[in-house]
């Protein structure tokens, strides 16, 4: 896809920051990016240098331009086709110059940065969306990963903080809490979980010396996400449970659990998991390392479904579908002890309290994600 140069402002939509803060704020004294996070914070990392946010009209990425601009980032320059993002998730403030473009073909945007922090989150989302287009997720999570990192290094970015999956890397036939050091599985589920596990693999070989002693090892952070929930993501076929249960629960829709309901995930606030990044990219320490970002917590699938019926006053019924066929994983929780003593970093809001938040964002962009996704079908249970 060709840029048509920054153009962020044009696409903005009207109701698009309306509760959603940190547009436009003014530098914070008590901002991690002004201060250092923690001891191991390097406060030498330049505040106001350029900031490159793949992926940042989506709805992870558009939380993240958002916490940058509140931190007080000079500028930050978002990439990003709009595939499954949206110009109008990003708010309307000068320092953001959105560039509608490939990440596989960065390189000829020519993009002025000077020694960037770059966040790498463009991806094609997620799962089952990679068992239906395996040939579009290696393009971009494999091709463009590799794009973005060969573009970065070239730019001698300051550090890639590059988007994982809790649900790669170690498979479903993980017991416990999943710690970073799990071993890595030769039986992943999808495609999708295939191509985030090779973007690790890339990112610890620009890390490493490996590419020839002339070069700099490219600092990098492999964060893994485990489920984000928060403003900013729309529902969808291919998207996450949780929008897509309160945008039916809204319509008092049924609310479909593939599987029993007893399945149980790590649900992270996104504006948290946000956090677990920004700090990534400050601290020297985690460099060359694999972060979880999850709470460590696990809720059902069933409480989750109980928890928005009541939180959007629904009169919804649960019903149940058969689980996917990739989706083995009957339990899933992360291990945060690492993100803690490397990143000093704590999740700070409840599952409860998140879905509130989110709730509320629907109900203000209702208009708007009607525009983007439609209505519920009614026979679609
Ligand atoms: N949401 C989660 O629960 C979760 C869990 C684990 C990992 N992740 C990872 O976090 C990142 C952000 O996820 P999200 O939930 O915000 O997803 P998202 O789909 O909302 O965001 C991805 C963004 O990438 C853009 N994009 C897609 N293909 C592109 C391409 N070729 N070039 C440039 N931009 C492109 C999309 O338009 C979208 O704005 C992704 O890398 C995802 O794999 C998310």
């Amino acid at each position: 896809m060709s840029d048509a140069g920054p153009r962020c402002r044009s696409h903005r939509h009207p109701t698009a920051d309306a509760g959603a803060g940190g547009t436009g704020a003014p530098p914070s004294p008590a901002s991690p990016l002004l201060s250092p996070l923690a001891s191991s914070a390097d406060a030498s990392l330049h505040p106001l240098g350029d900031v490159v946010v793949t992926g940042g009209a989506g709805a992870i990425g558009s939380r993240l331009v958002r916490r940058l601009l509140a931190d007080g980032a000079r500028r930050v320059v978002v990439v990003d086709t709009l595939t499954s993002g949206h110009a109008w998730l990003l708010p309307d403030d000068p320092r953001v110059e959105l560039h509608v473009h490939d990440v596989v073909d960065i390189a000829s945007l020519a993009l002025s940065v000077h020694e960037p922090i770059v966040f790498h989150l463009a991806a094609f989302f997620a799962n089952q969306n990679s068992v239906d287009h395996p040939f579009a997720d290696l393009h971009t999570n494999g091709h463009g990963t590799l794009a973005v990192l060969h573009w970065a290094a070239a730019q001698q970015a300051r550090v890639v903080v590059y988007a994982s999956a809790g649900c790669s890397i170690a498979g479903h036939d993980t017991p416990g809490a999943i710690r970073e050091d799990a071993p890595v599985s030769l039986h992943l589920d999808t495609p999708y979980q295939i191509t985030k596990a090779l973007g690790e693999f890339y990112c610890t070989w620009f890390g490493s010396s490996a590419r020839g002693a002339h070069v700099r090892p490219l600092p990098t952070v492999r964060c893994r996400f485990f489920n984000s929930f928060g403003p900013g993501e729309l529902p969808g076929a291919y998207r996450n449970v949780i929008p897509n249960f309160i945008w039916r629960a809204l319509h008092d829709l049924p609310l479909v659990i593939t599987g029993t309901g007893e399945e149980t995930r790590d649900f992270v606030y996104v504006d948290d998991l946000v956090d677990g990044l920004v700090r990534s990219a400050h601290t020297p320490a985690a460099y060359g390392e694999a972060i979880n970002l999850g709470t460590g917590r696990e809720t059902r699938v069933i409480d989750l479904a109980r928890d928005v019926i009541a939180a959007c006053a629904s009169n919804s019924p649960i019903v149940y579908a058969p689980r996917r066929a990739w989706d083995h994983a009957a339990r899933r929780q992360a291990d945060v002890s690492k993100a803690r003593a490397v990143l000093g970093h704590a999740p700070a809001v409840t599952v409860a309290e998140g879905l509130q938040e989110t709730v509320a964002w629907f109900r203000t962009h209702r208009a708007a994600i009607a525009a983007a996704v439609g209505v519920p079908d009614r026979a679609s249970t």
